[in-house]
């Protein structure tokens, strides 16, 4: 048996409006997790699909078994933001092209490529997930305490099951593919993807939310797009679609640089996130689930 619980949960959206700056505190912020939201829906969808399609070729009962429970809390995640969306949908009804137009590229990249890629994919993608999620998760005081409690509770939630289940796309890639080198090599293109899509959403934002509820340029987490605007708003000062403050602006060094060096330590040959570092706040997490 696989050691993962899937939890369904739900953070009652529908019961008032959801602000786009979920965060006060931190408007960068609140639009980058904003567009997470919206490429958690595609990419889990993908994942349920490809996990869905990869079942046949499944012959170990102790992957078929992970698969199961990995492919499960990754549905409930895409449930439960696309729950997050919808509310944003609600009060910035354009946004309903931004989600189509994200899971368009999800639903490309299905047709597009082999199954192969699309394991190489999430294995690839979710290694990422537990150095990213422990910088947040370690600053869960200024990241999430100030914010929202439904959307707060959400992301900490997601994080620490992506936490839970590091090892899972892993495991299934080793099992089905085999392949490390083929993994390490698809990284930059798969890579370049998952930035191409949150771009699709945040340039969504920048069109479809009102400048004075979004409070910033939601295209600042962009370094490229940081530098061109600098340049044209010296020349012409309103084509600014906001100020451009970094989500992690507030954040040490140190720990972002720690994050950086297990990003690319997650993308090398027989990378093992069993021993990761784990964020604290995961272990509280489940004790208090578990507590009720
Ligand atoms: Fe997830
Ligand atoms: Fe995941």
């Amino acid at each position: 048996m696989s050691d993962l619980h899937p939890r369904k949960m739900d953070f009652a959206f529908e019961e008032r409006d959801v602000p786009f700056v979920w965060n006060p505190d931190n408007p960068a912020w609140s639009s980058m997790s904003n567009a997470i939201s919206f490429l958690a829906v595609g990419f889990e969808k993908m994942i349920v699909k490809a996990i869905m399609q990869a079942k046949p070729r499944m012959t170990d009962p102790k992957v078929a078994d992970e698969a199961a429970a990995f492919m499960r809390q990754e549905g409930h995640h895409s449930a439960a933001h696309r729950q997050h969306v919808k509310a944003l949908i609600n009060r910035y009804p354009g946004l309903q092209n931004t989600l189509d137009a994200v899971i368009g590229e999800y639903d490309l990249l299905a047709e597009a490529t082999s199954l192969d890629y699309r394991l190489a994919y999430t294995a690839d993608l979710e290694a990422t997930f537990t150095p990213v999620f422990k910088l947040m998760l370690d600053n869960d005081a200024t990241l999430f305490r100030p914010g929202d409690d439904r959307v707060a509770s959400l992301f900490i939630w997601h994080f620490v099951e992506e936490v839970e289940h590091r090892s899972s796309a892993l495991i299934i890639f080793n099992s089905l593919v085999g392949s490390e080198l083929y993994r390490t090599r698809m990284a930059p293109s798969i890579f370049t993807h998952v930035m191409k899509v949150m771009r699709i959403a945040s340039a969504g934002f920048n069109l479809h939310v009102p400048m004075k509820d979004r409070k910033v340029d939601a295209m600042s987490m962009f370094a490229t797009h940081r530098a061109k605007q600098k340049v044209l708003t010296s020349f012409a000062p309103y084509l600014s679609k906001g100020i451009m403050p970094r989500a992690f602006d507030g954040l040490g060094r140190g720990e972002q640089f720690t994050a950086l060096a297990g990003i690319i330590r997650s993308q090398m040959p027989h990378h093992d996130p069993s021993h990761e570092k784990l964020p604290a706040l995961a272990d509280e997490w489940f004790a208090r689930y578990d507590a009720g």
